[in-house]
């Protein structure tokens, strides 16, 4: 992941008065302060600024910041489209209508891979227990984190069979799509749809849950809430298993080099990941329209408090969870379940001792 020091967040903040104000283009005299290695970032920071502002001088510095990120980053390439298109910085409309976008968005090969990673570790670092397990996967999406996940647990012996399923997720498409699908998987389990946001019903569930699991869901709050939220779960379960992407998106705010530095890599590489390599077909676009596209732009207009995401980095992570979740609950192994140059995903399993 892309790190900047203090002294480059001087220096990029000092910059941004000679784009704004002083019509700076790329490749003048404004980029020889910045580092060569954050090249490509400052001209997304700088693109990204701009088109805010619903500057048309956006685009050239996005052109500018994809041509040096190439294939792999392609956080600058596409929003020089969006802002071609919607002519300032706003997530392309699109229906959620092609079933084919979510299933692109959820299955490009490192997604998957990452996903592969997450259940053998789950399966490595779960002490066995016996009896009939109860499970509550929050931001459950589709339900295919979930669906993968319990296989693997029942055939490794870490319980005998599956007690209850609870589903939780605000999105209406995402609970009845999951309720569907487990219930057909596990016809002998309760399985059970809740339409809501963990932070609205930590404490009210009805548990005791063995197991909660938070695949990629979890960043969609800020740090204060994720902690008060923990704190409420904590009472009702036994072990928690994380999977999260390892960025700086929590702290920072709106508009800060750190914040753009952060995005650029990490939204870089999966928008590299949906679009494939060169020309996007119409799934690969549309995908990258409604699944990236609104965090991406919430991410760079929304202040903290009402932006939609909060990944943080994985030592913030293991801080917060022992703070909130008491002692009872300790840490019991991180991983990193996909490690590439721009950015990792990480698992995380807290879990109640004896
Ligand atoms: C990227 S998807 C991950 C889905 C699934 N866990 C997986 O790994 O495939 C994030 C999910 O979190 C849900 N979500 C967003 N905010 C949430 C919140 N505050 N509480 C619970 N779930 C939330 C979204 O509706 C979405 O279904």
């Amino acid at each position: 992941m892309l790190h900047l020091g203090p002294q480059d967040v001087v220096t990029w903040n000092g910059l941004l008065p000679e784009v704004l104000d002083r019509g700076s283009f790329p490749g003048g005299a404004v980029e020889e302060e910045v580092q060569e290695k954050h090249l490509g970032a400052f001209r997304f920071f700088a693109g990204s600024t701009l088109a805010i502002r619903a500057d048309p001088r956006a685009t050239r510095w996005f052109e500018a910041g994809a041509d040096v990120d190439g294939d792999d980053l392609r956080a600058s390439e596409y929003l020089s489209d969006v802002f071609e298109r919607t002519g300032h910085l706003e997530a392309p409309a699109n229906a959620f209508a092609d079933p084919r976008a979510y299933t692109h968005f959820t299955a490009v090969p490192a997604m998957r891979a990452a996903r592969a990673q997450f259940v053998s570790f789950a399966v490595d670092t779960l002490p066995p227990e016996s009896g009939a397990l109860r499970v509550l996967d929050v931001g459950c999406g589709d339900g295919g984190i979930v669906s993968e996940l319990l296989p693997a647990l029942l055939e490794a012996g870490r319980w005998d069979e599956v007690a209850s399923i609870t589903l939780l997720d605000p999105s209406p498409e995402m609970i009845s799509t999951a309720k569907a699908r487990l219930a057909a998987e596990w016809p002998g389990a309760r399985v059970e749809g809740r339409l809501a946001r963990l932070e609205h019903v930590a404490s009210g569930l009805s548990g005791p849950f063995d197991l909660a699991i938070g695949s990629l869901s979890l960043h969609h709050m800020p740090a204060e809430m994720k902690g008060r939220a923990l704190a409420a779960l904590a009472s009702s379960i036994d072990h928690l298993l994380l999977l999260e992407l390892d960025a700086d998106h929590d702290s920072p705010e709106v508009g800060s080099p750190r914040l753009a530095a952060s995005i650029h890599h990490s939204y870089g590489w999966l928008l590299a990941q949906v679009l494939g390599p060169g020309d996007p077909d119409e799934v690969a676009r549309e995908s990258a329209d409604q699944f990236v596209a609104p965090e991406l732009v919430s991410l760079l207009t929304q202040p903290r408090g009402t932006r939609t995401e909060y990944h943080m980095r994985r030592d913030r992570w293991l801080t917060l969870l022992a703070e909130a979740m008491g002692p009872e609950i300790r840490p019991l192994g991180t991983q990193t379940a996909l490690a590439t140059p721009y950015v990792d995903l990480f698992a995380l399993h807290m879990g109640r001792l004896g």
